[in-house]
């Protein structure tokens, strides 16, 4: 796989599908329900279109996961294209500017290409495995500040009552110790935004692959770190890890927290 062609491509398409979600905006939104405190907008469902079909006419060996209609839409293949294409539906629909499209592509396991594009402010967040991520094209690093005193910890909220309760149970014990706390209700912006020194810490107990795929890949190549609550680190095959992500210099402090019978 050429590495920087399929990122081009990606870039391409997540530009795409963000102009295409600011049009939907502009006008009233048709919004479905399709599960518990789970919903999806008409945008979502023609970005995901567009990116997939774009993904498919120049890439036609690759496979798809996608969110939308039913998730896969595979070729058997070790590529896969992850897609989200609005993460953050809940802000898209209400108008809290915190949303993005999320494409990822992996070989097996290996997150190998990342793009988060937030349409709004025309931010992209791009990386290739080894060489590092960018932010609008400058190199991003994430916060080296050793105190877990100074550092920001964002999460979000899972849709059932019963995880939502287990959040609290993690918050407790982390919210005491950091400097302050946020939920920016996009999981793949705010992975990113820890990438970019925004934020510090992010935890979630409930994430899906694509919200994970291009933004745990984007931490990685700025010296962040992903994790289980247990300190497993992170695998694309194994959803347990995909729980905590940090700037790596407090991921320790973190784990060391949270290793009590509490959870
Ligand atoms: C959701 C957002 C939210 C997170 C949820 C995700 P969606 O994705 O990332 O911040 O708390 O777990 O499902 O549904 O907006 O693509
Ligand atoms: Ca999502
Ligand atoms: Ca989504």
């Amino acid at each position: 796989m050429d590495h920087q062609i399929v990122l081009d491509t990606a870039v391409e398409a997540a530009r795409a599908a963000g102009a295409l979600a600011l049009e939907h905006r502009s006008r009233p939104l048709i919004v479905m329900q399709k599960g518990y405190r789970d919903y999806v907008t008409e945008a979502d469902i023609a970005a995901q279109r567009l990116i997939v079909d774009m993904a498919r006419e120049r890439f036609p060996t690759h496979g798809i996961i996608a969110e939308e209609e039913g998730g896969a839409v595979s070729a058997e293949s070790n590529t896969h294209w992850i897609i989200d294409p609005i993460d953050g539906t809940s802000n898209y629909e209400f108008g809290i500017p915190a949303w993005c499209i999320s494409i990822g592509v992996a070989q097996g396991d290996e997150p190998q290409v990342a793009v988060i594009y937030d349409p709004v402010h025309d931010e992209l967040f791009t990386a290739i495995a080894g060489h590092g991520s960018l932010l609008n094209g400058k190199p991003l690093q994430a916060n080296t500040t050793p105190e877990l005193s100074n550092t920001i910890l964002s999460l979000d909220w899972c849709r059932s009552g019963d995880m939502r309760r287990s959040a609290l149970t993690v918050l407790s014990r982390l919210a005491p110790e950091v400097r302050s706390v946020r939920a920016i209700g996009s999981a793949a912006l705010a992975v990113a935004w820890i990438a970019a020194g925004r934020l510090d810490v992010y935890f979630n107990l409930n994430l899906k692959i694509w919200d994970i795929a291009a933004s745990a890949l984007i931490l990685h190549e700025a010296g962040g770190r992903t994790s289980s609550f247990e300190g497993q680190p992170f695998s694309l095959g194994d959803a347990q890890t995909w729980q905590l992500a940090s700037n790596g210099v407090v991921h320790d402090a973190l784990i060391d927290l949270l290793q009590t019978d509490m959870l």
